[in-house]
């Protein structure tokens, strides 16, 4: 089985790449490394002994699609490309609209050219906007509160109408909930230039001493300690969860939707404290006002991922604390030497 995945130098299109090697599957990577670089394909290496085909370039750019199609006859895509920073989309519509819709629209019609029409799409939890009810299922009313947000719904959208339009088309939406960690090889996991945005990896800037102390944001949330609750799933078992999908999409027609998370939600406090205690290191923090958009709480009902596709995550929070610390401290090492 031959498969394209776009992004799959990314943060969560690495573990993928990894887990479909390991799988035996063959693998082509087109990314414009906007958002990553160059040298994961030498760590994919090291972990698998294998070797993905790549194509450094633009999932926007149709010759290159085409090119590559041609040069590949693909069983199914996994399509990651993409931005996904909250924030940034707030400041610049644009760019989200045109790169997320772009690169989906461009991919469809080539694949559609090529009579490639199995595809594999990164959704996300954010589609459920701020959800009524908890544990969130799929069937639950779907909204959004940021542009990004608005590019994953639309984008939902469209394929469903393609998938309408044509019955031989074939789509998994899987719509993650908080991944974090890395592989354990700590050879390959997430590592966000500049101050970021999202807990995990600034708890890690914390721990390296690169940032003073974290902001919780909010202690006075409706939750068991009364800081935000989050569905936080290790990367490998999301990365798993697309193979899973993989075999759903190469045996069966039509589309579907489904939650990728743990269905356990765990609050910003008890992460610091897993953290602190996997890792023998103080996490320094204070009590910050809540950040607009937040939500309480955010955890999935993951039955139909497990009805569906055979799938549920099995690595739990500490594990993914300890690898998530694991991949920056063997990088600040390889980068120390
Ligand atoms: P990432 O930024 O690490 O990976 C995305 C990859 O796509 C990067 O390597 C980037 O260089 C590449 N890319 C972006 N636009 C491209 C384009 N036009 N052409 C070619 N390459 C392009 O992000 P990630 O965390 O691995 O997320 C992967 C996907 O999953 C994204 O679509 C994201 O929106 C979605 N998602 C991520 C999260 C999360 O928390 N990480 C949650 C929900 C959904
Ligand atoms: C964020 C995105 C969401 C995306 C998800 C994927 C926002 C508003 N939402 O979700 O669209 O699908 O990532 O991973 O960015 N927190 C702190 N201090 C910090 C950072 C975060 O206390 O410095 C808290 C937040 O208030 C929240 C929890 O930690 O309660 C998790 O936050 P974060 O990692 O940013 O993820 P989400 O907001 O759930």
């Amino acid at each position: 089985m031959k498969v394209l995945v776009t992004g799959g130098c990314g943060y969560i299109g690495s573990h993928t790449v990894v887990e479909l090697l390991q799988e035996d599957y063959e693998v082509v990577i087109i990314d414009n490394l906007s958002n990553s670089l160059k040298e994961v394909l030498t760590s994919i290496e090291t972990i698998t002994k294998k070797k993905p085909i790549f194509y450094e370039g633009d999932v926007v750019d149709f010759s290159l699609l085409r090119k590559v199609f041609s040069e590949h006859s693909f069983d199914a895509v996994i399509h990651f490309a993409g931005y996904k920073a909250v924030g940034e989309s707030v400041q610049k519509p644009l760019m989200y609209y045109r790169n997320n819709l772009e690169s989906t629209l461009h991919l469809c019609e080539v694949m559609k050219e090529f009579g490639c029409k199995r595809l594999v799409f990164s959704s996300s939890a954010t589609v459920y906007g701020s959800p009524k009810k908890l544990p969130i299922t799929e069937e639950m009313p779907l909204s959004t509160t940021n542009p990004y947000g608005t590019t994953k719904l639309m984008i939902e959208n469209i394929l469903r109408d393609l998938s309408s339009s044509d019955n031989e088309w074939s789509i998994a939406l899987l719509r993650y909930f908080n991944p974090i960690g890395a592989h354990s090889s700590g050879l390959i996991g997430e590592n966000p230039k500049g101050i970021p945005n999202n807990l995990m990896p600034y708890i890690i800037k914390v721990a390296m001493g690169e940032l003073p102390q974290l902001d919780i944001f909010g202690n006075d949330y409706n939750t068991k300690d009364g800081t935000g609750v989050r569905d936080y799933i290790h990367v490998v078992d999301l990365a798993q969860g697309h193979i899973a999908a993989l075999n759903k999409v190469i045996n069966s027609t039509g589309i579907d939707a489904c939650n990728l998370g743990t269905g356990k939600g765990y609050s910003v406090l008890e992460l610091v404290q897993t953290f602190e205690k996997v890792n023998h290191i103080k996490i320094p923090y204070q009590i910050a006002p809540r950040r607009a958009g937040d939500v309480a709480e955010c955890y999935a009902d993951c039955s139909y991922a497990k009805k569906q596709l055979d799938w549920s995550s099995k690595k739990d929070l500490e594990t993914m604390c300890r690898d998530a610390y694991h991949y920056i401290s063997v990088l600040k090492k390889s980068t120390d030497i």
